[in-house]
């Protein structure tokens, strides 16, 4: 189970720059219309994230498909996806090296991902792996993002120079229904796996865009899935205040924000194993809640490597700040430490390497405290399929009630479109959805570039 202790938010800790239990209790109300809200979203199914993770027939479309793709002479699966389209799959491969995972493929399947389309590194990769023995997964949920589709066209025509059966190496993961790479995996009988129409890239770790590749790294998902429905079950028995975490870290963060200016967030995570975590978190929480001029800014940092990087920053700079601590009560393994014969390290004794990390965080919340700086910590019990789960659930949920106390809709994002619509112009596409942009456009290419 996932541990909260939001001790050093209340102002019995930190005078001032602290709230009272009873604010958070304050928006009670606000809190049972949001969830009524979310429940509306989920039985008209506009939102799929609650019920997607108890999809079983999505579960065994995945397994069908990996059991018949790596029957084949194939060692590797190169997924391409961008934003949420891969940092789940990316979060949970880093994650899972870190625990004792049993491999359920039959085979060792080297994962790897491409979510960049910088040339020099996608060549590097390439000449690392044997192509035919590799499956190229296009993972977006529109099917036609432009990354993918560019590097659609170079697998495709490698493989075709290659070999005349290259079909049997690619697979698609997008919507059932809509754009690009669907309509060629229909026509050209290419495997394809769906994601639920109503599950937006943030929200997909629960989806086939995130478990195929997962599945194929030996996790069992299967287990992942059930401390996410575990998590999502537990949380809707329970009263919004009634030791809901969902509710109460929504309700700080928010409170932090509105009421104390606090418009950075900074998940610090305890373990090297959740840094992809942290990237991850920080897009489901940019993406979904940074519009109609609200959010705070969520900053990634990983302990104890940023305590001698950003950690002077967090502790006299700007009060501007909110700090979540992740940690994990089991680090898996460990070393005791036996500083014999150093007399002015006699404190290590006997320590195990995790309490000196484990401590160092506290004594950076203790320090935080003193100089009047919020910060909450969640704990892990370790990593396994069932925490990731679970913390998955719990992230998604607390994001979408976030977004509803600040009033944006969460589920959509308007504002990367722009960019998009530039770089197409700028690559000589022009047709009347272009329009606005290419005014514009005019208008700023009138303005001599300011170059030295
Ligand atoms: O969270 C999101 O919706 C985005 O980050 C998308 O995942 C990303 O833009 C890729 O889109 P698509 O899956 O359509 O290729």
């Amino acid at each position: 189970m996932i541990e909260f202790n939001f001790k050093y938010i209340l102002n019995s800790a930190i005078f001032e720059n602290g709230i009272e239990e009873a604010e958070i209790r304050s928006l009670e109300h606000e809190l049972v219309t949001v969830r009524r809200n979310l429940n509306d979203l989920r039985r008209d199914e506009e939102i799929g994230f609650y019920d997607e993770i108890s999809n079983m027939a999505m579960v065994n479309d995945v397994k069908e498909i990996a059991e018949k793709l790596f029957s084949k002479d194939i060692n590797t699966l190169y997924v391409f996806g961008m934003g949420g389209s891969s940092l789940g799959a990316i979060f949970l491969k880093e994650a899972m090296k870190g625990a004792a995972c049993e491999k359920r493929m039959g085979k060792k399947i080297n994962v790897i991902f491409s979510e960049n389309i910088d040339p020099c590194y996608i060549k590097k990769n390439f000449d690392r792996i044997d192509m035919k023995k590799t499956v190229f997964c296009f993972v977006s949920k529109s099917a036609s993002t432009i990354e993918v589709v560019s590097q659609f066209f170079i697998i495709k025509e490698i493989l075709e120079k290659m070999s005349g059966n290259y079909k049997d190496n690619l697979l698609f993961i997008t919507d059932k229904n809509s754009g690009f790479l669907r309509q060629y995996a229909d026509e050209n009988g290419i495997a394809a796996l769906d994601i639920a129409k109503n599950v937006g890239g943030r929200y997909s770790i629960v989806t086939a865009g995130t478990l195929f590749p997962a599945y194929a790294m030996g996790l069992d998902i299967d287990k992942f899935l059930h401390g996410a429905v575990s998590y999502r079950d537990d949380m809707l028995n329970k009263a919004v205040f009634e030791n809901n975490p969902v509710y109460t870290l929504a309700s700080v963060i928010y409170l932090f924000y509105k009421k104390k200016h606090r418009n950075i967030f900074i998940p610090f995570v305890y373990s090297d194993y959740l840094k992809e975590f942290s990237r991850w978190f920080r897009q489901l929480f940019a993406e979904s809640l940074g519009k109609e001029l609200t959010s705070p800014t969520p900053v990634p940092a990983v302990g104890a490597t940023d305590q001698h990087s950003q950690l002077q920053l967090y502790m006299q700079g700007p009060q501007d700040k909110l700090i979540g601590f992740f940690c994990l009560k089991d680090y898996g393994e460990d070393f005791t430490l036996n500083p014999d014969g150093f007399e002015e390290f006699n404190y290590l004794n006997g320590k195990k390497l995790s309490e000196v990390l484990i401590n160092e965080l506290k004594g950076v919340e203790l320090a935080l405290a003193i100089d009047k700086r919020p910060s909450f910590r969640i704990t892990l019990d370790k990593i396994d399929e069932f925490s990731l789960g679970e913390l998955s659930f719990m992230c998604m949920e607390a994001v979408a009630v976030l977004g509803m106390l600040l009033k944006i809709n969460p589920f959509d994002q308007p504002g990367v479109e722009k960019g998009k619509k530039f770089a197409y112009l700028l690559m000589g596409k022009n047709d009347e959805t272009l329009s606005r942009e290419s005014e514009e456009l005019k208008r700023l290419d009138e303005i001599p570039d300011l170059t030295y």
